[in-house]
């Protein structure tokens, strides 16, 4: 059997015909989601029950056909599990107790115990790699420790990441203990994915915009870094993908710098920067506008094809550049998918 598209994209290999998959295709857009979403109960509840967690990560293969599968869970479950209450407010998002003393530091749970709460995740994913057809790529993730930090710190999630700003200045020894805290826990939880059957793993590094200068090599890149070095020693070969949201030009030389096989690309750049100065360096995946999923028509062809277009020199997974909102159509992203596959 020929390897996976998304596999060989990440090794380098130019496609004729980039693999698509979506961040957040399994989601509030989506009925099916909807329906499944409300028999689990809520939001939390559906993550940690690993048969319909799988299901609604099924959901968009099943009607789109996408070239990879990421298991659906969130990047809140892991501080959760090193002891931070955790729950959403229905319609505001999460809420968390607040990590921001060295006292709260010090009672975090040990490393070794995240597996116990994050079992259902690994279950999902020993559920997916059963389930999933033989050409889909099943993709693990976590979120990287500045991003995951900024709601341990806020208790919630925030424009500017203020309040994990100001513990950084105020505190710095507190706020490092809590990046490397969190860099230990994501190796040990990625690592754990990969084991139950994780082809991939992601980084989603969201608010690695609002670092500038050293902070950004301190806490987006160093952190990386060491979490891929580290996977790539225990799992020889494994491709990883970073996404450093919003790092203009901090995207550029990061996939040389923490060793990541892909760059995934938010839409505040144009393809045509990142053809010049990321995609030079390897895979980079991205970076279609999510409005175009709400909207549709010509503009989305037409931007789909651009995408398309301009990384056509260089290996490339077509993506969006951030999730999926849940006011996006289904019939946009068949739209989007016809013309990537079509282009
Ligand atoms: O399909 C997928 O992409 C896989 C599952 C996934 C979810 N969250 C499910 C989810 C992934 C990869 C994430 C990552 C995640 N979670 C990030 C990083 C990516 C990004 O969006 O920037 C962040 C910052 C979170 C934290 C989080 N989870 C927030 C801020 C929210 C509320 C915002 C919202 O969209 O409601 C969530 C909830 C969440 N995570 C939903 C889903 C499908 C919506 C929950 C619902 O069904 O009500």
């Amino acid at each position: 059997m020929t390897e996976k598209t998304i596999l060989r994209a990440l090794k380098g290999e130019i496609l004729p015909t980039p693999p698509i998959w979506m961040m957040r295709q399994a989601g509030r857009f989506l009925p099916e989601y909807r329906t499944t979403r409300a028999q689990a109960g809520d939001f939390l509840s559906l993550c940690y029950t690993s048969d319909l967690a799988a299901e609604v990560t099924l959901q968009p293969i099943r009607r789109f056909g996408f070239d990879a599968a990421i298991v659906f869970a969130d990047i809140l479950l892991l501080p959760q599990a090193l002891g931070p209450k955790l729950w959403f407010a229905e319609g505001e998002g999460p809420r968390m107790e607040t990590t921001t003393t060295p006292d709260q530091v010090r009672a975090l749970r040990p490393i070794d115990e995240i597996h116990e709460t994050l079992a259902p995740v690994y279950e999902t994913v020993r559920i997916l790699s059963r389930e999933l057809p033989r050409e889909t790529t099943l993709i693990g993730f976590a979120g990287a420790p500045w991003t995951v930090a900024t709601y341990m710190i806020a208790g919630r999630g925030s424009k500017d990441q203020g309040a994990a700003h100001v513990l950084k200045a105020a505190d710095r020894a507190t706020f490092t203990a809590i990046i490397d805290t969190l860099t230990d826990a994501t190796v040990e939880y990625l690592s754990a994915q990969v084991m139950a059957g994780a082809e991939v793993v992601k980084l989603f590094d969201s608010w690695a915009g609002s670092l500038k200068g050293a902070d950004f090599e301190d806490f987006a890149v160093k952190p990386s870094q060491r979490i891929i070095a580290e996977l790539k020693a225990r799992h020889p070969g494994l491709p990883i993908i970073a996404f450093p949201r919003e790092a203009g030009e901090g995207y550029i030389g990061f996939a040389e710098k923490t060793g990541a096989d892909c760059v995934a690309l938010d839409n505040s750049v144009t393809p045509e920067w990142a053809v010049e100065h990321v995609q030079k360096d390897g895979c980079v995946q991205g970076n279609l506008s999510p409005d175009h999923m709400v909207t549709g028509g010509e503009a989305l062809v037409r931007e789909t094809r651009r995408v398309v277009d301009a990384f056509r020199g260089g290996p490339h997974i077509f993506n969006l550049g951030h999730g999926i909102t849940p006011d996006g159509k289904p019939e946009n992203v068949q739209l989007m998918i016809d013309t990537v596959r079509g282009a």
